[in-house]
């Protein structure tokens, strides 16, 4: 059965004593107000170790001040529903005064990667997710820890962070989970009204238009990228382009021309939400 813990002291003892019994814990870490794509990453998780812990926390540092943390969606009670369907052992739910103490002063700046693509308009969000990761990852001591594809900058600076301060973790990532018609899932989805929704899929038809032109063996970073702005002109003319590029995977650095991986990446403000979604090129 499932266990739902709030405070740090519970599950640091909880955690040692399933470390004592040698089961393999992982973690997938959320702010709650779960689809498909988190109970994908927690099934994914369950593969791979013997105790899935998943935490639920609506994170203050990783949003900026005119974002949606006050709006940010809540329903605690259906995801404790739908966790414990997926079969999901421990739930961490944390207070915000148990986590942030008024005195805390401490916070984790991976240099350079957060720099680019979100965290040009996000300045310090992968500050705070760096952060509460970090905790999440010392209070929880997980062997395996499971972030989704969707958020491909958060998982590539988890990764740096890990390596760089010699996190014992595991960190894997899990690829984008979609609608039927093609949209990433995301929390954030329930702000669209219902004509925002038509347009959202257009969000993904557009990336696959690129690697379909990648494929045909246009390879130029910009005629792709223009090929892409005029799409999303025509096809989701409620939306505003956030950013558009197309860089290197793993170092995320643009690229003029795609040789053999690249990731084109792109976030947009459709009515209130802003989405992001990405592509995985590879050419052989
Ligand atoms: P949240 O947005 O709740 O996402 C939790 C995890 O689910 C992240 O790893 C995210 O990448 C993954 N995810 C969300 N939508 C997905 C989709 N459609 N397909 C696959 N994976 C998806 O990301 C965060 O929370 C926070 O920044 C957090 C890491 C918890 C730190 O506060």
């Amino acid at each position: 059965s499932m266990k739902q813990i709030t405070t740090i002291p519970e599950i640091r003892q909880v955690i040692n004593s399933l470390k004592k019994q040698d089961k393999k814990i992982s973690l997938v870490p959320t702010m709650g107000y779960f689809h498909q794509g988190h109970l994908e990453l927690m099934r994914y998780a369950k593969k791979y170790s013997d105790i899935v812990v998943v935490s639920i926390f609506v994170n203050p540092t990783q949003f900026g001040p005119n974002e949606d943390f006050n709006s940010y969606p809540r329903d605690l009670k259906r995801d404790l529903d739908l966790a414990k369907q997926v079969g999901v052992d421990i739930v961490f739910t944390p207070n915000i005064e148990d986590i942030y103490l008024p005195n805390h002063l401490t916070y984790v700046e991976v240099e350079k990667l957060p720099k680019v693509l979100c965290g040009k308009s996000r300045p310090t969000h992968f500050r705070g997710v760096a952060t509460i990761v970090l905790k999440l990852f010392n209070i929880c001591q997980p062997d395996i820890a499971v972030f989704g594809q969707k958020d491909w900058q958060q998982l590539v600076i988890i990764k740096q962070m890990v390596k760089d301060l010699n996190i014992p973790v595991k960190v894997i990532g899990h690829p984008i989970v979609r609608e039927p018609d093609g949209l990433a899932m995301s929390s954030r989805n329930v702000y669209l009204t219902k004509e925002e929704r038509e347009q959202a899929p257009a969000i993904y038809e557009g990336l696959c238009l690129v690697k379909k032109l990648c494929a045909r063996g246009m390879r130029e970073s910009l005629a792709l990228k223009n090929k892409l702005i005029d799409y999303y002109f025509r096809n989701i003319p409620l939306g505003s382009i956030d950013y558009l590029e197309i860089v290197h995977p793993f170092t995320l650095e643009p690229l003029d021309e795609i040789k053999d991986k690249a990731l084109v990446a792109v976030a947009m403000y459709l009515g209130k939400a802003r989405l992001i979604d990405n592509i995985l090129i590879e050419v052989e």
